[in-house]
């Protein structure tokens, strides 16, 4: 099953690079030839959707961003993923709180766009309630601090995706999937652990969905969301905690020796395991693992390179994989001027942030 990530559901203006879009007609053309070409693998595709990228919104000028509450994201140079350098770390803008109008919109969106998922023939949706997006942002009392039906109890927290979940269920078919990507736990001071999210992801179940996906770690704790550790998900007990909770299907992540993966399985620590990054390494890593050419499999070595270039904005790139990102090129023939004149100023950016000593150079300099 193939969950591509990312997809814009609502009308939020979200100042990010170019991402697949959900919340308009137009491209369900193109969305339901891409589904007849992973149907012809014997595959079943599957969209997450984003509602708002909430606190991490970088939207045009001073364009306004909302989360349930007006918190921003601090995070600290000790918490950015193995091979991220950025001296003193980041923060984001404070949002401003998001009106009950504006989250009944962004639920009404996230349904109508699931409506459309369907109507391309793709096999289900991914509710996105983690990081510190728009959704997750209602999960915890670290950042919601409402007192509407949206703030305070359980119920009230749960309330953007139980609404969201029942809405999808009420108009699409019995068989079409609806899952729930959800923070497992935030891993911070004054957060909450994964007991409590996993007691949210049991209502968003019983309101109808089908599996739950569990990610560990907010933007603030980004390290652990794109561990270097192989199998932190399972290390870290959280996994226990959400599989006692749930009865649906459990998908875990960061799992990427094949061996453990299949082991944390046979152990009753979930029921599927994810691939991100493995995947960008190697796309033909699944048939290699069942095909038990374990050796064969090109690694991912967990030094982000692709996350680096994410979060700069540039096209996808994998350092073991030249080919990614470029598989529709015909062997042998040119890239497009465009890539001609961007990939050295890319290549110099990355060599700059890459460094510790530039990036030390860099915070120096500009230092008030
Ligand atoms: C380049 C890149 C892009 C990602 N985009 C998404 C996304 O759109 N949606 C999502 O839920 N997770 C996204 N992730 C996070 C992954 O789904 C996954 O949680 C994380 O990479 C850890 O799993 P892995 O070790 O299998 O990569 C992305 C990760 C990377 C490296
Ligand atoms: S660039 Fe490739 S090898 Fe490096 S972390 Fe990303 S997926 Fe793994």
């Amino acid at each position: 099953m193939i969950i591509v990530g990312g997809i814009s559901s609502t009308s939020s203006r979200e100042g990010m690079g170019p991402a697949l879009r959900f919340n308009v007609d137009i491209f369900i053309p193109e969305f339901k030839q891409l589904a007849d070409v992973v149907h012809g693998y014997g595959t079943p595709i599957i969209a997450e959707l984003v509602p708002s990228l909430g606190r991490m919104s970088r939207p045009p000028g001073d364009g306004r961003i909302i989360s349930a509450s007006p918190l921003n994201v601090v995070v600290p140079e000790s918490s950015l993923p193995h091979g991220i350098r950025m001296p003193g770390g980041f923060a984001t803008r404070t949002p401003d709180e998001a009106t009950i109008g504006e989250i009944q919109q962004y639920e009404r969106e996230m349904i109508e766009s699931a409506a459309r998922v369907q109507r391309a023939g793709w096999d289900g949706v991914e509710v996105a309630a983690h990081m510190s997006y728009f959704a997750a942002s209602f999960l915890s009392p670290r950042t919601n601090w409402r007192t509407d039906e949206y703030g305070g109890s359980r119920e009230n927290r749960a309330r953007i995706l139980t609404n969201t979940v029942n809405g999808i269920r009420a108009i699409t078919r019995p068989e079409f999937v609806v899952g729930l990507r959800i923070l497992s736990n935030d891993y911070m001071p004054d957060g909450q652990g994964a007991g409590e999210f996993a007691a949210i992801a049991k209502l968003v179940e019983e309101a109808g969905a089908d599996y739950v996906a569990m990610a560990p770690g907010c933007y603030e704790t980004m390290n652990l969301s794109a561990t270097s550790e192989d199998g932190y998900a399972v290390d870290c007990g959280d996994a226990r905690v959400f599989k006692s909770a749930l009865s649906k299907p459990l998908f875990l992540q960061a799992l990427h020796d094949p061996l453990r993966a299949a082991q944390a399985i046979a152990d009753g620590h979930g029921d599927v395991v994810m691939l991100a990054r493995p995947l960008l390494a190697d796309p033909e890593y699944a048939n290699k693992a069942c095909q038990g050419r374990f050796n064969e499999i090109v690694r991912c070595d967990r030094q982000n390179h692709c996350l680096r270039r994410l979060m700069l904005n540039m096209p996808m790139r994998c350092s073991v994989n030249p080919q990614m990102g470029r598989e529709h090129r015909k062997s042998g023939s040119l890239p497009p001027l465009r890539r001609i004149v961007q990939a050295p100023i890319e290549a110099a950016l990355l060599g700059l942030t890459g460094s510790k000593t530039m990036m030390d150079l860099v915070a120096l300099a500009t230092r008030k």
